[in-house]
């Protein structure tokens, strides 16, 4: 069996101006140990606040992800952040795909692959977020729609780099609504996302990844959740607001 080092990462969406983001670091520093063996820390600060959360975190264990990267290097694309600029502040992760970018923002299963191949050139691991609305989860599409996603997303990737990255299962029923999967629903699909990558990388990449679950973790759900099998961590939005809660959900048992 792979061990899998567990991974809590805190998506902050559209919140947090660079002094907001300053304040909120030095608390959370404040409430995690000075060194972490057993699990891996991130946040995901808004890309104006990257810079401040860099300088923040320096000398602490937690780690700096941005929240989306364009696939380009450089160029004419008004608006956006790219895979160097991201590294060049320090950020070592990046999350792709999130279902608010999917929905809101029109991104497509094609361009989170690029965005998959772009972040790996670029020495960012990448967390592909996946997970199906309740209307598919309703008609029993969940698995189909999933497995598509993943499919479509990690298209044209190795065993080796598939076993490098971080996905997300977030049923978007659950994300910011208060209603969380249960355990048992989460972990089915979980177990399912993993026989997806041992049908696209063999069993051992797909045993090293880490499948984290998003959509209203809250300090008390998460014990039972990071109890499954096959979940590996947390992508935490609204509870990672706050120092105390966000601690307490990283201290899970
Ligand atoms: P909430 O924890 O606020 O439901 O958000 C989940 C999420 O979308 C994290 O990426």
């Amino acid at each position: 069996m792979a061990t899998r080092l567990p991974l809590i990462a805190g998506n902050w969406k559209m919140h947090k101006t660079p002094a907001e983001t300053a304040e909120l670091l030095s608390a959370l520093v404040t409430r995690l140990p000075a060194a972490l063996s057993d699990r891996e820390v991130v946040v995901a600060p808004p890309f104006i606040a990257l810079e401040t959360a860099a300088r923040a975190l320096r000398g602490s264990p937690i780690r700096l992800s941005a929240q989306n990267l364009h696939a380009e290097t450089h160029g004419a694309f008004t608006g956006e952040v790219s895979g160097p600029m991201l590294k060049a502040v320090g950020c070592q992760y990046v999350i792709i795909g999130h279902s608010e970018r999917r929905q809101y923002c029109g991104e497509t299963d094609e361009q989170v692959a690029q965005k998959v191949k772009a972040a790996q050139r670029d020495s960012l691991t990448p967390i592909v977020c996946v997970g199906e609305t309740l209307a598919e989860r309703e008609r029993g599409d969940m698995l189909s729609v999933i497995s598509r996603q993943i499919r479509a997303g990690l298209a044209g990737q190795t065993a080796q780099a598939i076993a490098a990255l971080v996905l997300a299962y977030e049923p978007i029923w659950a994300i910011g609504t208060g209603k969380t999967a249960s355990p048992e629903q989460a972990q089915e699909v979980h177990a399912a996302i993993r026989h997806t990558l041992v049908e696209l990388a063999g069993q051992s990449s797909a045993a090293a990844v880490r499948i984290v679950y998003g959509g209203s973790v809250k300090p008390d759900n998460v014990d039972g959740l990071l109890a499954q099998p096959d979940i590996d961590g947390a992508l935490v939005g609204g509870a990672s607001l706050q120092a105390d809660s966000f601690a307490r959900i990283v201290h899970f048992e």
